[in-house]
């Protein structure tokens, strides 16, 4: 029959054309004269209103085998090119896994915040918990409940920023001692550091911010002395400042603590021979702490012929300058990625 060697002859014919393509663009013409709707067999396929009936199988078989012989070498041929693309893309893109890789920039924790965990740890480990103050406080919490009544003198070393009359931004973290006592009725033993943020109306310069930090610490319970006090700054200090710091109390006027106390540490600079850093006296200043005073046990709800205590103050970025060599305080909030990279991990 004619048309199935039509068929046949097509089918060699689309064959070799496929196989002899030397490129995709070739193979892609090939597949359009053969393959497409318009192309050659189904030009064929349109031959069979005309053939006999009993011949339509034959024909039909013979259309469909070469169909499907041009399909799979056309496949055959797509698929061999594709591979030969990648490799020679992988002969080409040779990757030179000896190189250094992108480097990310990788953030760190600003030094101060480094002070804050560090001592926040060393105080969990002796049973304290961290609790959480306000920067915002009210004149009540922040001077009356700590013994220091509207008009006292010692309001004039902490002004600072007024919201109102009542409202303000708190001069010291002691503000804290206030509120926890407060929210224990006067009924359960306290342990407590509370870390953050106080704010003081000065100009700034090297030593002096407007805004720094402290970690306030305070204890009460039963038969807390002053002994107390000093065996758990002793245990800090050498913690925080190493194995060798000496402590030393001087006595020094706080409101709300009586006796009230400065407390200094021997030079880690030079040991305590004098040097520049401790101005040449073998000490450096860290804190003030004291026996909360009576009054502000009583005030804030605790009896105080039952329960006595003992509350310290820390200055963070004091801690950070002398831990780090720092050489300004306004460092730590001008945001300068440089100075926190020199202090990663230190
Ligand atoms: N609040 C005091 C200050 O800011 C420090 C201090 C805290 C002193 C607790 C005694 C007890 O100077």
């Amino acid at each position: 029959m004619e048309a199935i060697e039509q068929a046949k002859t097509l089918e060699a014919k689309a064959l070799s054309e496929i196989e002899n393509s030397g490129d995709e663009v070739s193979l892609e013409r090939a597949f359009n004269a053969y393959l497409s709707k318009k192309g050659q067999i189904a030009g064929l396929m349109s031959l069979m209103k005309d053939i006999p009936p009993e011949d339509k199988a034959i024909f039909g078989q013979a259309v469909n085998g070469a169909k499907k012989m041009i399909g799979e070498a056309y496949e055959a041929k797509r698929k061999e090119f594709e591979g030969k693309a990648l490799s020679e893309k992988l002969a080409t893109e040779k990757i030179d896994i000896s190189l250094p890789g992108a480097t990310l920039a990788q953030g760190h924790i600003n030094p101060y915040y480094q002070i804050i965990d560090e001592v926040s740890d060393i105080f969990l480990d002796m049973g304290y918990e961290v609790v959480e103050g306000r920067d915002v406080e009210t004149d009540h919490y922040n001077f009356e409940l700590l013994n220091v009544p509207k008009d006292h003198p010692s309001r004039d070393m902490q002004d600072t920023f007024y919201i109102s009359d009542e409202l303000l931004l708190r001069t010291q973290t002691s503000a804290a001692q206030a509120h926890t006592m407060g929210e224990r009725k006067g009924l359960s033993p306290i342990r407590m550091i509370c870390p953050g943020k106080a704010y003081r109306r000065d100009d700034d310069d090297m030593t002096h911010s407007h805004q720094f930090a402290q970690i306030e610490g305070l204890v009460v319970d039963k038969n807390i002395s002053i002994a107390n006090l000093k065996a758990t700054l002793d245990l800090f200090v050498k913690k925080m400042f190493g194995e060798k710091r000496e402590i030393r109390l001087r006595s020094s006027y706080f409101p709300f603590t009586e006796p009230s106390v400065e407390v200094d540490v021997s030079c880690f600079n030079c040991g305590g021979k004098g040097c520049s850093m401790c101005k040449g006296t073998g000490w450096i200043e860290i804190l003030g702490a004291g026996m909360v005073n009576p009054k502000v046990l009583e005030m804030c709800g605790y009896d105080s012929k039952v329960w006595s205590g003992f509350a310290f103050g820390v200055g963070v970025e004091r801690v950070a300058i002398l831990r780090y060599g720092i050489d300004d305080i306004r460092r730590f909030y001008q945001n300068d990625a440089r100075f926190l990279k020199d202090y990663i991990g230190k």
